[in-house]
């Protein structure tokens, strides 16, 4: 059965530039949509930026601009990231729209003519200077428990104490300095304390549909002892929102139009006409057809409001209600909350610019990602020993193991698995089928982690039947055939699977393949010819992870031997294209000399010419002097005789394999002709070159290239 999704993230405020919080959000719900899409279903995925309130209204004077200006800069900006991660919204709207004021209004009215809205005079502080009442965070005193001064007005950082901001000792305005007053307006509630009110709440929030951790949430807030009291939704001008109607100087509260901005952006695309191509149905017509699920991704912080006033708002207004709240936890960064002022957290603006490849966050987030409410972490080494052994080491790897031999032998006709006994043996079906209601069910980990044995068992099948060996023996042809079309099938099975999560991946598979964009069921259309296998995906080269954490004005942090050729070339030429990351240039590719042959998939330059070759002035040295550098962890600093007639000053990062004084008398092989660098402990003038793995996963050490007896200094090596 076609299904009809109406699917929305938070709405971010427009006061800021996205964080890594609002990518990872995106990410989540983007996965789940494209595989909806890919289902089969009908899907309109819309967000909008949240345009009200206090904060958007005094940034903007701050800045000496209008909201509208300020609104209008930061959703300039949004493309760009949500372009740069592939997120696929249908539509981005504002809260501050004509849509959105008028649905906001007609809302407000029904809920009124429900018997819903009450007025009440409240005493507030108010500053005399900036005349207008003090939102708390915009209150500064002493706490009046400990008397720690400079307290927010909700709370106190030194003693934990709570109050109210009546509570506070010498209260300030952060705005003016001015001491506030306080004074009495007339604002207008949501009666949620009405009977009717908790009992629906009770119902929607205990019936089975949320998280069980969301839902015990909402039953405390239910069962408190104060139980649910009338929401505020009132603010007194001056205020950047809503007007109330029949009530001059009154504005919504920005949380009460926020929401009702997920229909106003969905009302604006389907206004646009870009709903047509899904359905023939109108605005109108859509929201109230029953048939209709609608879902929310949004963050732990926002539970309340998508809970207790978001439902309520919508039925008491007699409309549909959400049919669910897919609530996730928080992304710290090494284990640490991110805070713009600690200059902790990664910006994904940068992450694009160094060239970085937006799947590996993709892949990377989606890894962590499960249905619980939970905190996940964005580890650096675990990102690049992720990224590579799965991505590269496991999945790039089947295409161009199996690609090479049957375009080579077989003009890349690829046998149908079905009819082959080993591609039973896989039992793709059983496999897809778990993914797919793991994938439903926002279990990304675990679907990543059933593909990935996938994986592991196609990679085990190809080893364990050697068709290098079948290669070279004419007989065995029929056999090699038949052995590279399982694990191309194979590969064709796992793009299917990872497609939500590696979108511009998958298209480029798709066109290696010869098939049409790849739904769920294409798994019974295995593809029959392939072209010559390119380059799908690079590895992280954590010198990039360096780049990214460093500030963007600060020299990269001193990396081993080599210089980091690509991290700066990729900022340098701004360069937001996947394919600056790729490894395999100069610089750290041959400072990984050796690699083996599990990852001869990571060099993927292509071939070069021997005038390529001989432009690497390789040449023997003896290392004269070895030391430890002060300061850093993975330095040695090298003196080199390269025969010149003068020693040569190399830094190289073999601290955690080598003690400088083994390392002195003996000879090695030398980047002769490198441009000398400038790094933090001095100039290193070329590098020397060692053996290591792509992916440290797949063994620790390092270690330094020699020559045989009677090579000396200065001597060419090619
Ligand atoms: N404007 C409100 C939402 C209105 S929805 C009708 C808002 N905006 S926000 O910009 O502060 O947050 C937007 C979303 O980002 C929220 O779902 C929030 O939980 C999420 N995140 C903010 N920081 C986050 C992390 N560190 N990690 C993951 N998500 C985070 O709230
Ligand atoms: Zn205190």
């Amino acid at each position: 059965m076609k299904r009809r999704l109406f699917v929305t993230t938070a709405l971010p405020y427009a006061n800021g530039s996205f964080h890594i919080g609002h990518i990872m959000e995106y990410i989540q719900a983007d996965i789940w949509v494209r595989f909806q899409r890919m289902r089969g279903h009908e899907v309109h995925f819309v967000c909008a930026d949240d345009g009200h309130g206090a904060p958007i209204m005094l940034k903007a004077q701050a800045e000496g601009i209008t909201p509208e200006a300020l609104i209008a800069r930061i959703a300039a900006e949004r493309p760009q990231y949500l372009n740069g991660f592939h997120i696929s919204f249908d539509n981005w709207h504002s809260t501050h729209s004509p849509e959105n004021t008028e649905l906001s209004q007609d809302i407000y009215r029904a809920l009124k003519a429900n018997d819903l809205i009450t007025t009440r005079v409240i005493e507030q502080f108010f500053d005399p200077v900036k005349e207008m009442f003090l939102p708390d965070r915009y209150i500064k005193g002493e706490c009046p428990k400990c008397g720690a001064k400079d307290q927010y007005g909700d709370s106190c950082e030194a003693c934990g104490a709570v109050y109210a901001p009546t509570d506070l000792r010498n209260p300030t305005s952060t705005l003016s300095g001015a001491t506030p007053v306080m004074r009495q307006s007339e604002h207008f509630f949501f009666r949620l304390s009405d009977p009717r009110c908790v009992a629906f709440l009770r119902d929607w929030t205990q019936g089975g549909r949320l998280q069980p951790e969301v839902a015990n949430k909402a039953r405390e807030w239910l069962d408190g002892e104060s139980g649910l009291g009338d929401w505020d939704i009132s603010r007194d001008a001056p205020y950047f929102g809503i007007p109330i109607p029949d009530a001059p100087g009154k504005y919504f509260y920005v949380w009460l139009d926020a929401p009702i901005g997920y229909l106003a952006s969905l009302k604006n695309h389907f206004a646009k006409g870009q709903a047509a191509p899904q359905t023939a149905q109108t605005y109108d017509a859509f929201v109230t057809d029953p048939g209709v699920e609608q879902y929310h991704f949004i963050g732990k912080d926002i539970i309340y409001f998508h809970t207790l006033f978001w439902p309520a708002t919508l039925h008491f207004s007699g409309r549909k209600t959400p049919d669910n709240v897919f609530v996730h936890g928080f992304i710290t960064v090494s284990g640490e909350k991110m805070s713009k002022s600690r200059g902790t957290g990664i910006s994904p603006l940068r992450y694009l610019e160094l060239g970085m490849n937006p799947e590996w966050l993709r892949y990377y987030i989606a890894a962590k990602l499960n249905a619980r409410v939970e905190d996940i972490d964005f580890n650096p080494d675990d990102f690049v020993a992720r990224v590579n052994s799965d991505l590269v080491g496991k999945y790039v790897n089947i295409a161009s193991r199996a690609a090479n031999f049957l375009v080579k032998h077989f003009d890349g006709q690829v046998l149908d698995p079905r009819t082959l006994p080993a591609w039973a043996t896989l039992n793709a079906q059983a496999v897809s089928h778990d993914i797919a209601a793991c994938i439903e069910g926002r279990e990304y980990g675990k679907a990543l982690r059933a593909a990935m044995e996938f994986a592991d068992r196609v990679n085990q099948y190809f080893d364990a039947e050697k068709p290098w060996e079948m290669a070279r023996d004419p007989a065995r042809r029929e056999a090699l055939h038949a052995v590279c079309s399982v694990c191309l099938a194979g590969f064709h099975a796992l793009t299917i699977w990872l497609k939500p999560v590696l979108p511009a991946l998958s298209a480029q598979a798709e066109a290696f393949m010869g098939c049409a964009p790849l739904t769920w069921s294409d798994l019974d259309r295995p593809p029959t010819r392939i072209q010559r296998y390119e380059h799908l995906m690079g590895r992280v080269d954590p010198k990039l992870l360096d780049a990214l954490f460093d500030p963007p004005d600060a020299p990269p942090s001193a990396p081993p031997s080599a210089p980091a050729a690509k991290a700066d070339k990729a900022v340098s030429s701004g360069a937001a294209s996947a394919n600056a990351a790729k490894p395999g240039s100069a610089g750290a590719g041959a400072s990984k000399a050796g690699t083996g042959p599990a990852s001869h998939e990571g060099v993927d330059t292509g071939p070069i010419s021997i005038d390529q070759f001989m432009n690497v002035e390789l040449r023997i040295a003896r290392i004269v002097e070895a030391s430890a550098v002060e300061g850093s962890d993975k330095l040695i600093r090298l003196a080199l005789d390269l025969g010149e007639g003068r020693l040569r000053n190399v830094f190289s990062g073999i601290r955690s394999a080598y003690d400088p004084a083994q390392l002195v008398g003996r000879h090695t092989v030398v980047v002769a002709n490198l441009a000398p660098r400038k790094m933090k402990f001095g100039i290193s003038e070329g590098m020397v070159l060692s053996a290591s793995w792509d992916d440290p996963s797949q063994g620790p050490g390092i270690f330094l290239l020699g020559a045989d007896t009677g090579a000396q200094p200065g001597m060419r090596v090619r």
